[in-house]
């Protein structure tokens, strides 16, 4: 349970020729992968949920800027450890990599398995809110979907399936089999738009701005500012996907960490903006919870703006989910190629060079969930398994410090062992936010993987057939 995976080995396995990825991506490219992994759901549609409030807690008010700050702090103290980490092991696999060569293979193993919240289920999260915007747009148009087909059972609207998320999903999955270096160019452009759109709002909105609207700046006190600031960090989930393409990065050790905190930097600018226009623009309570961005627009009179609003965030939502799909493959090819999961899953399609498999598994299990699950229950598992893997990076840092000082580290997390002890901190700050419901589920998702560990994983693990971990890869997992 404690082996851990050696660099050298961790690097060399990625070299292997039929698990090889591409070295295609520039710093640019991974810098628009982060921002278009980060601008989505969670500032077009949380911040609505997190301001107002909800059924099991507080709104933040005006406060919603404080709480985008504190999120957006947690942040940026999680990526300085996970820039280091990315760094020093640029391979696919992210938390999951790093800590199966700091804290073991046991907690390498939870750390995957609750990734799967990260990205597979960030990903219906996100999928769901697509499906949100996509339907305001065809309603701006004057078209009507039956609600029946656009949403998930259990909610108010009598849904049945949401077909829209559903669909969206496996037409990202069918393009990421295609190949990476088109996605990475469709993600720029789409990237691009998006910021526009943001832009756009923030313009449109400042001009509309009563500062009255800010007072009382938090009328539910600091209990609605961490609640909503446990909401609104899934806003910034995604940057750590930069860390996950690592291996197809052309210069990882130096675009890496660039890719990660420039791609985090700009989005936290952008969102203390929108929540301060925001909530300036209209009074809290009347911000809507589906649509907010385009509703205030509406509410304003401008009609034009709703809908321009609403086509950059079915373009912007759908880059988010291309971005944690293919970060959730990645995860998956990297735990298969060291045999915790089985290994044909890290097959490579021997045109495209993706790992065909293992998207297209990855495809359909989210599609299924994104037809049947309601938003804010994906959002909330999204963020308790990414902030748990927030928490393992910054305690391994510090332990891969004490373990192998003399290792070659391109990027070192500044303020050792201060800044990661706070990183560490901040996470479980803002999980003690979410719902106790959240926290149940979180807690039997990780017994589901503890069990699944030793009935399967543990004994299947390359490092056990070859005790001291010098295994190469099998070759089995090739497409025949
Ligand atoms: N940060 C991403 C979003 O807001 C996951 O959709």
């Amino acid at each position: 349970m404690l082996r851990t995976k050696p660099l050298k080995q961790i690097l060399a396995d990625a070299e292997h020729p039929d698990h090889r990825l591409s070295r295609t991506l520039t710093v640019t490219d991974l810098i628009a992968l982060g921002v278009g992994a980060i601008i989505g759901t969670g500032i077009f549609v949380l911040i609505g949920t997190a301001t107002v409030g909800d059924a099991v807690r507080l709104g933040a008010g005006p406060g919603i800027t404080l709480s985008f700050l504190l999120s957006g702090l947690a942040c940026v103290l999680a990526a300085l450890c996970y820039a280091e980490f990315a760094a020093m092991i640029p391979v696919s696999g992210s938390a999951y990599t790093y800590s199966y060569a700091t804290l073991g293979e046991f907690i390498a193993w939870i750390t995957g398995w609750n990734l799967i919240l990260e990205y597979g289920v960030a990903s219906v999260a996100v999928a769901i809110g697509w499906s949100g915007y996509f339907n305001k747009l065809l309603q701006i148009a004057g078209i009507y979907l039956p609600d029946w087909a656009t949403h998930a059972p259990g909610g108010p609207e009598g849904g049945v399936i949401n077909l829209p998320a559903m669909i969206i999903v496996l037409l990202c999955t069918w393009m990421l089999v295609v190949g990476i270096k088109e996605s990475a160019r469709i993600t720029t452009i789409i990237v691009v738009i998006k910021l526009v759109v943001i832009g756009f709002f923030i313009a449109v909105g400042a001009d509309q701005v009563d500062t009255a609207n800010w007072s009382p700046f938090m009328p539910n006190g600091f209990a609605g500012v961490g609640a909503a600031a446990a909401i609104v960090f899934f806003a910034y989930i995604g940057f750590d996907a930069v860390s996950t393409t690592a291996e197809e990065a052309r210069n990882p050790q130096r675009d890496i960490p660039i890719g990660i905190i420039a791609s985090l930097g700009i989005c936290t600018l952008l969102y203390l903006a929108v929540a301060a226009i925001l909530t300036g623009m209209i009074p809290w309570q009347k911000i809507d919870v589906n649509a907010p961005i385009a509703d205030a627009l509406g509410q304003l009179g401008f009609k034009w703006g709703a809908a321009i609003v609403s086509v950059g965030a079915v373009a912007g939502i759908t880059s988010v989910l291309v971005v944690l799909l293919m970060g959730q493959v990645r995860i998956f090819f990297a735990m298969s190629r060291d045999g915790l999961l089985g290994n044909w899953l890290a097959g490579v399609h021997p045109k495209f060079r993706t790992p065909h498999k293992a998207t297209w598994i990855t495809g359909i299990a989210v599609a299924l969930l994104a037809g049947v699950v309601q938003l804010g229950e994906a959002a909330d598992m999204t963020n308790i398994g990414t902030l748990f893997a927030f928490l393992i990076v910054s305690v391994g840092v510090i332990v891969l410090r004490h373990a192998k000082p003399d290792e070659y580290r391109p990027f070192r997390t500044p303020f050792m062992p201060w800044l990661p002890i706070l990183a560490a901190l901040a996470c479980l700050g803002l999980m003690s936010f979410l719902p106790l419901v959240t926290w149940i589920r979180f807690i039997v998702w990780s017994a589901i993987g503890v069990i699944v560990y030793f009935v399967y994983s543990m004994r299947r693990s390359h490092l056990n057939r070859a005790p001291g971990g010098t295994t190469p890869v099998s070759g089995s997992a090739g497409d025949g």
